[in-house]
């Protein structure tokens, strides 16, 4: 009698691979990023952390969200959550870009540096340079004590423990959180949003852990998509705003673990090039969560429908009979505020990477060529 048990295969925890495992940790990730940064009566964030102060929130008059990879993704929604939570312009950059290109950084500027590990060379450089021009520094990092950690002026630590799989996917949702509550913490301090908005998204902020599970739950559908998907060769992504955001991190995905071909596009842009590539049966993955949105990226849809694409449509839960007739097939995700939906509309294309990478036989957890942290410029 031989039991077959090393040091990997517990520490797997009983899942196949890494990245599934670091998929299902998604809503302890999302609880423990939030635990204790929430008022108890549920209306305020709380960072008792940043020693940021309110006076110095009050000066801040831009801010630079500068990343690598899949954070720079979770920077994109970054983005867009400061922007409408608190109404100071942000710019995003890649860390490669930003110190070439002379960004203008003053010390009424707050830079944000998002980095899983907290060692990116890019990212390190990025932060340096940024401090040299007298800018705030504020890091979201998943490692304590990192080098990222410790050169920044302020931390906020995701919970997501340990990612092991070189495609992140807890780490990117973590960020995600920690920009929300960064968000709302700002929003608190500059009265940019009301209190009743404010106790509104701390409520669906809430909710996201279990509205995660519904969709691992439902998963074995997207592993029927996923296997039409790998004999294909090239694909896209499509959205608009932050389903924009997604379809970027869903399409790094897929390439880094599948090494199939995909272009994130934004909806709208199409039409201006590259709908020249779509040709019959090519898959096309629609991320169609913002309601005030919805009409423009479903006409966006019948554009690619009608020269032959099979389309995949990421919705809301509700929408089914009404999208059904646009697209070929559907996943709905369960409702949430339209600025939390990337929480929620990526576990299906984590998935969707996960099995089209499981199809093709490919190495899951290590795919060829990449490191899980990049410490060379
Ligand atoms: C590498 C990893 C990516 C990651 C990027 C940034 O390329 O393979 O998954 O997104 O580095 O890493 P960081 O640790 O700075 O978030």
């Amino acid at each position: 009698y031989h039991v077959d048990w090393d040091l990997v295969t517990a520490e797997k925890a009983g899942f196949d691979h890494f990245m599934l495992k670091e998929i299902h940790e998604q809503p302890k990730a999302y609880r423990d990023t939030m635990l204790g940064r929430i008022a108890d009566d549920g209306k305020s964030v709380n960072l008792t952390e940043l020693s940021m102060t309110a006076e110095y929130v009050k000066s801040i008059r831009k801010v630079h969200i500068v990343a690598c990879g899949t954070a720079y993704h979770a920077g994109m929604v970054g983005k867009t959550v400061i922007e409408s939570l608190a109404r100071i312009p942000v710019e995003t950059d890649v860390a490669s870009e930003y110190r070439y290109r002379s960004p203008i950084i003053t010390p009424d500027t707050l830079v944000i540096v998002v980095s899983q590990s907290g060692e990116t060379a890019d990212t390190l450089a990025a932060l340096r340079e940024a401090k040299r021009n007298g800018a705030r520094v504020l890091a979201i990092t998943n490692v304590v004590g990192s080098s990222v950690a410790r050169e920044a002026d302020d931390v906020l630590v995701t919970w997501a423990g340990p990612e092991i799989a070189v495609a992140s996917t807890k780490a990117y949702t973590s960020q995600l959180i920690a920009f929300y509550l960064f968000g709302l913490h700002l929003a608190g301090i500059l009265g940019t949003k009301d209190e009743a908005t404010v106790a509104g998204i701390i409520t669906a902020l809430g909710e996201l852990p279990e509205q995660v599970e519904i969709i691992l739950e439902n998963a074995p559908v997207l592993k029927q998509v996923a296997e039409s998907i790998s004999h294909h060769k090239n694909l896209f992504f499509i959205g608009r705003g932050v389903d924009y955001a997604v379809a970027q991190e869903g399409s790094l995905k897929l390439k880094e673990i599948s090494y199939i071909h995909s272009e994130a596009y934004a909806a709208g842009e199409l039409k201006h090039g590259t709908l020249a590539l779509i040709e019959e049966g090519i898959p096309v993955i629609a991320l169609i969560t913002q309601e005030e949105l919805y009409e423009k990226t479903l006409s966006n849809i019948k554009e690619v429908k009608a020269r032959g694409a099979h389309v995949l449509g990421i919705i809301n839960a509700g929408n089914e009979v009404e999208v059904a007739k646009s697209v070929d097939e559907l996943f709905a995700i369960p409702k949430t505020l339209p600025l939390l939906s990337p929480a929620l509309s990526v576990i299906p294309l984590q998935l969707i990477s996960y099995y089209a990478s499981l199809a093709l036989e490919h190495d899951v957890d290590k795919p060829r060529n990449l490191a899980k942290s990049v410490t060379v410029e």
